[in-house]
């Protein structure tokens, strides 16, 4: 799968996208959408929640047209203004501009509840929730759904791609790419090769992630692969620390900062990608290896039983100023701001502004 020249590779593209970029705001400027969208189809995406919105983002600046589906209407009604406020803060934050304007971006999106609005993508991705049987569920209904041909790549934080892959009559087609949160702003994806994955699927999706600016770093299949195998465990067990009262929140992410150089601590990580996701998480890394070390302690399940389900929620380990995007979400912890962190200060400022003057930088 090909997509339209970014500038940050192409020098021919990178001066015609400054023109364009100049212009972003200016409502007579008309960048074309995806060239070969006709060829390629549609790009579908499969749950508008933290991750969806993200990668409907991603692949919307990229000139796809994208259509995103989610069974909840109350997750559409919100859908569109977050991926607004999306859009305007990656704008501020990442090194290079988005291929299309935003109006362009957020008209190549549509909201449905509608699965069988599907019926011509060519690749989708799934971003429902983290739970086995809802997956396995959903990616039966897209086999049905689905022209023949289409690449299905799960972004699950743990699930193994060949368990989902079995649920359909293309396993040959289905991969794993575990984008990161939040997905405008990270440059790397974990790409998840099934035991039945074919070198055609793994080259169409490596092309998709390069149309979108990212690098991919191809793993085996394996619960929580490589990333979640090991940081699932590492939430866990800050979670247990501070459960045994050995720290709080804040000295637990302190000392991964200040003392080992992490950019953010692993509570403040569970925040991030949300504490509900963590504990469903844990339980597929639990089921999948049989290894009690992924049991959720109960510091954990009692938050998300609270509702305090981190960023999202405005509450977790930490406290954040609500709603969030996924890109807001970049922000710090109320409780951890540093006024020496000057990208970071930006960022709370507009989140703070409710993201909408490029005046707070
Ligand atoms: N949050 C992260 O940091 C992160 C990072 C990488 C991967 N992931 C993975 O991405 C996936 C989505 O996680 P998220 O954090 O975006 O979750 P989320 O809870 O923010 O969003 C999930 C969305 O799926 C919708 N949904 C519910 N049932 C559905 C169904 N049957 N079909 C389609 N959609 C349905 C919900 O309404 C919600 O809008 C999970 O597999 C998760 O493990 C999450």
């Amino acid at each position: 799968m090909t997509g339209p020249r970014r500038p940050d590779r192409d020098p021919a593209a990178r001066g015609a996208r400054n023109d364009r970029n100049n212009d972003a705001n200016d409502a007579n400027t008309e960048t074309p959408m995806h060239q070969d969208s006709a060829a390629t189809g549609v790009i579908g995406v499969v749950g508008a929640g933290t991750m969806g919105i993200g990668i409907a983002q991603c692949l919307a600046e990229a000139g796809h047209r994208v259509v995103a589906v989610d069974p909840e209407e109350a997750a559409l009604a919100d859908a569109p203004a977050r991926l607004r406020n999306g859009i305007r803060l990656a704008t501020m934050f990442r090194r290079a501009p988005a291929a299309v304007a935003m109006d362009q971006a957020l008209e190549a999106v549509t909201w449905t509840t509608r699965l069988q609005d599907l019926a011509s993508a060519r690749f989708v991705l799934d971003c429902a929730p983290e739970r086995i049987p809802l997956k396995e569920k959903l990616f039966r209904e897209l086999d049905d759904v689905c022209p023949p041909e289409a690449v299905f790549a799960t972004v699950t934080s743990a699930i193994p791609v060949n368990r989902l892959a079995a649920q359909t009559a293309r396993p040959g087609q289905v991969i794993g790419t575990h984008f990161m949160n939040p997905a405008p702003l990270k440059d790397t994806v974990e790409v998840i090769r099934g035991p039945r994955t074919t070198d055609a699927t793994l080259d169409t999706t490596l092309g998709l992630l390069t149309d979108l600016g990212k690098k991919g770093i191809v793993v085996a299949d394996a619960p929580g692969f490589v990333s979640n195998r090991v940081l699932m465990l590492t939430v866990n067990e800050a979670a247990t620390v501070v459960q045994q009262g050995t720290a709080d929140p804040v000295a637990v992410d302190r000392i991964f900062q200040e003392c080992f150089g992490h950019t953010m601590g692993p509570l403040a990580t569970g925040d991030l990608i949300g504490l509900d996701t963590i504990v469903d998480t844990l339980y597929v890394l639990l089921e999948c290896t049989g290894d009690q070390r992924f049991q959720p302690c109960e510091k954990l399940r009692q938050l998300v039983a609270d509702g305090h389900l981190g960023r999202k929620s405005g509450q977790g380990f930490h406290r954040y100023p609500a709603p969030v995007t996924t890109v807001e979400a970049m922000a710090p912890p109320l409780d951890e701001r540093r006024p020496s962190a000057q990208p970071v200060r930006a960022m709370e400022k507009a989140t703070e502004n409710g993201g909408t003057s490029r005046d707070a930088l």
